[in-house]
């Protein structure tokens, strides 16, 4: 007998649907994510990639029918706070950190560490080192205002705040999208250990060249539907670009 708690899935996605007036953004999407695993959710402009991903962070209530499971509970994602809540949590484009406080209280913005009636600065201090330490992150300081940071120390400040809920699934909508080759790297690093940490990532990419090594497996998206879900050994840089536009990989398409 196989033990099954071994292969519970950290998040399943059953059939779910979103439609806007005519438009049906998602048309019955079902897909698992594994323990650990790093899914790259790829397609075209329009493909509904957002809108998945607005669905799994509870901004967007999906239609009628379909479920999600965490961890093979059945989880209804009313809001961003209780798809936090339930331990799907989404680092969004804007990052929402405020510019002005340092990176200790952006980690902890709107929940601070209290002591008593008190804002525990110390211990938000001792913590906010320690979460960054596990990322590996280098910052001169948890104590720099975040708009002395670049733009990968950003991301990976809004990555680390993110963390301090111990989320079961961490969703990147498009991480890379304004940053540069050596900065990118530094967030794919931290992907790379979220991973090693042993939390799922989903990650919404249009570079697949650049998500490719840190990738398990790709989810193209196509028109709304799942073009196909492919274990990254089994495909190449090709196969999946067939998939986004083609829908699907066989080179007689072409
Ligand atoms: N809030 C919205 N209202 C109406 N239509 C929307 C909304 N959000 C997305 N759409 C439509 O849903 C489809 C999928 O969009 P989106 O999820 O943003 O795609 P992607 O992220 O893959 O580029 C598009 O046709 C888009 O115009
Ligand atoms: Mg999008």
């Amino acid at each position: 007998m196989t033990d099954l708690t071994l292969t519970t899935p950290a998040l399943s996605v059953v059939d779910v649907r979103k439609t806007f007036g005519h438009v049906q953004a998602l048309r019955g999407v079902s897909f698992e994510l594994m323990p650990g695993e790093v899914l790259s959710v790829v397609g075209d402009n329009g493909a509904g990639k957002s809108t998945l991903m607005k669905v799994l962070s509870g901004v967007y209530a999906p239609d009628a029918g379909g479920r999600v499971e965490v961890k093979g509970e059945e989880v209804s994602l009313s809001s961003p706070t209780v798809a936090l809540n339930s331990g799907i949590a989404t680092v969004y484009q804007d990052l929402s950190l405020v510019d002005t406080r340092d990176v200790a209280a952006n980690l902890f913005l709107g929940r601070e560490l209290r002591r008593g009636p008190f804002v525990d600065r110390k211990r938000m201090l001792v913590e906010s080192e320690r979460v960054l330490a596990e990322l590996t992150m280098n910052l001169p300081s948890v104590r720099v205002p975040v708009s002395y940071l670049s733009g990968g120390q950003r991301q990976a400040v809004a990555i680390a705040r993110v963390l301090l809920h111990g989320p079961d699934v961490v969703i990147l909508d498009e991480p890379t999208a304004a940053l540069g080759v050596q900065e990118s790297r530094r967030v794919l690093d931290v992907v790379q250990r979220l991973k090693d940490a042993g939390t799922s990532v989903i990650i919404v990419s249009h570079n697949l060249q650049q998500v490719w090594d840190i990738t398990d497996r790709f989810l193209a998206m196509r028109l709304g539907s799942i073009a196909g879900i492919r274990d990254k050994a089994l495909t190449t840089v090709d196969g999946i670009v067939r998939l986004i536009v083609y829908g699907d990989e066989s080179p007689a398409s072409v």
